[in-house]
């Protein structure tokens, strides 16, 4: 494909010897004699690069170098002024110009200047699209990893899709839960009928209730009018059930009721209404000990935990983080009309270490920022707060006391078993031997782990 170049000049001398020289040179060109003229020329054919005098009668370059920066970042800019008259070249770079050409006119330098411009732009596009290209290949629609883990995820939400069993998602907070519970709907065959979300954590029991089954005129004071709830709005379709580990043992009561026989009355009726949903539920709660300490139902949660999910933090797949940073940048650039290159090895390096207890959407937080305030298109560790960029590497485990001994205590032993696998070349009979345990032991604790 040709560079293509609108040339903006009021002199038609200089006009027409710019126009052969880029003709000569294999670049498809077009003309205009002020920034009036070349905002429509620019409107309708979007050109690569404009080169513009800045003194013109009308709408002087300065005017459409504003235009052009505001409303067409991806346009470079080249701006031609007249000899002695420095200044205004550097304002025009501070406004977004992407270089400048001092009058009177050098072919050589002017053709040098472009050709340069033009390969960046052709490299720049080659980036974006090599980046799109990866998150096609590595993802589900637009969750992201090719960590073994997620790799296995993305198959299990496939097969699960196909179905219509209840689905429990498991995971820390802003390990993407709710954009698993997505997929899930959007790959399977209601697909056309309501997807509807919940969050059971956000409301008080009363309001919850008539948020989930609907009420009826007068059901309690304000209920003016009756109204159908989100099971019925979900019928044929999925309901998500966000936060589930947070409702009250009442409401647990009336969920199991619509999980056991598709029924429920709303508030203040008395006739059943009977649906078929699909319920993909979610928690980043520890359900078994919420469980052992009576404050959440047992039969309810093996109705729910019918096809679990457990969805791992983001410090367990670290090998997916220069992947999601591509895929940010991506989304960020796009959204706040910037061209990020990249983050430089030194950040990188940082962003491996940090534990991200917020996980992927802490990522996204500070990719977000960073984005957002960088002016070098390329981010470095001043991009990136103190906590992140000075992390210790972890040795130790954080000690999470919402987790029970014996689950911490395993999650110890794994890492000391992957750390002596490594260790030892990953031969399983050495690292037995040096971790003085039999071997059979050691086997099964492989097992216990899914270390293979
Ligand atoms: N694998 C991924 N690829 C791309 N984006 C992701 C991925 N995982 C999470 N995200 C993004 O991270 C953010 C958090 O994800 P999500 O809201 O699904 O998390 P969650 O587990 O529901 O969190 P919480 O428990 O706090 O509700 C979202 O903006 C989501 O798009
Ligand atoms: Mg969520």
């Amino acid at each position: 494909m040709k560079t293509r170049i609108l040339i903006v000049d009021d002199e038609v001398d200089a006009l027409d010897l710019m126009e052969e020289l880029f003709q000569k040179n294999g670049y498809e060109t077009y003309t205009a004699r002020n920034g009036v003229q070349a905002l429509k020329i620019i409107r309708e054919q979007e050109p690569d690069i404009v080169i513009s005098d800045i003194v013109m009668p009308e709408m002087d370059g300065m005017k459409l170098l504003e235009a052009v920066s505001k409303e067409y970042p991806d346009i470079s800019m080249i701006m031609i002024t007249a000899h002695g008259t420095i200044e205004t070249a550097v304002e025009a770079m501070k406004k977004g110009a992407k270089d400048y050409i001092l009058k009177p006119l050098r072919l050589d330098e002017i053709l040098t200047k472009v050709k340069n411009n033009a390969e960046l732009k052709a490299l720049m596009r080659e980036n974006q699209y090599l980046r799109e290209k990866l998150s096609e290949k590595y993802g589900l629609g637009n969750i992201v990893g090719k960590n073994k883990k997620m790799q296995e995820l993305f198959n299990l939400i496939q097969d699960v899709a196909r179905t219509s069993s209840t689905v429990l998602i498991r995971g820390e907070s802003g390990t993407g839960k709710e954009l698993i519970a997505n997929a899930i709907h959007f790959n399977s065959d209601r697909v056309n009928k309501p997807f509807i979300k919940i969050n059971c954590g956000v409301l008080a029991e009363n309001l919850l209730e008539s948020e989930l089954f609907g009420h009826e005129k007068g059901a309690f004071t304000g209920a003016i009018k009756s109204k159908p709830g989100r099971f019925e709005l979900a019928d044929g379709g999925t309901i998500f059930l966000d936060e589930i580990g947070d409702i009250s043992p009442n409401m647990q009561l009336k969920l199991l009721r619509v999980l056991q026989e598709g029924e429920f009355e709303r508030v203040g009726g008395t006739e059943t209404k009977k649906v078929d949903v699909r319920i993909i539920a979610a928690t980043n709660r520890n359900l078994e000990e919420a469980m052992k300490e009576g404050a959440f139902r047992q039969d309810l949660y093996y109705r729910l935990n019918v096809i679990p999910i457990e969805v791992p933090p983001l410090r367990e797949r670290k090998d997916d983080i220069p992947l999601l940073i591509e895929h940010f940048l991506n989304k960020f650039n796009q959204a706040f009309n910037k061209n990020i290159q990249g983050v430089d090895e030194e950040a990188m390096r940082c962003l491996q270490t940090y534990h991200w207890p917020g996980n992927i959407r802490e990522l996204e937080n500070l990719l977000e920022r960073a984005v957002v305030l960088n002016k070098t298109g390329l981010l470095t560790v001043k991009d990136f707060p103190p906590y992140v960029v000075n992390a210790e590497p972890e040795n130790s485990i954080p000690v999470n006391l919402d987790r029970p001994l014996t689950e911490l205590v395993d999650e110890y032993e794994k890492q000391i078993i992957l750390v002596a696998l490594r260790e030892n070349n990953f031969n399983k009979l050495r690292t037995a031997e040096k971790l003085g345990i039999h071997r059979s032991t050691f086997m099964s604790k492989l097992k216990k782990y899914g270390i293979n």
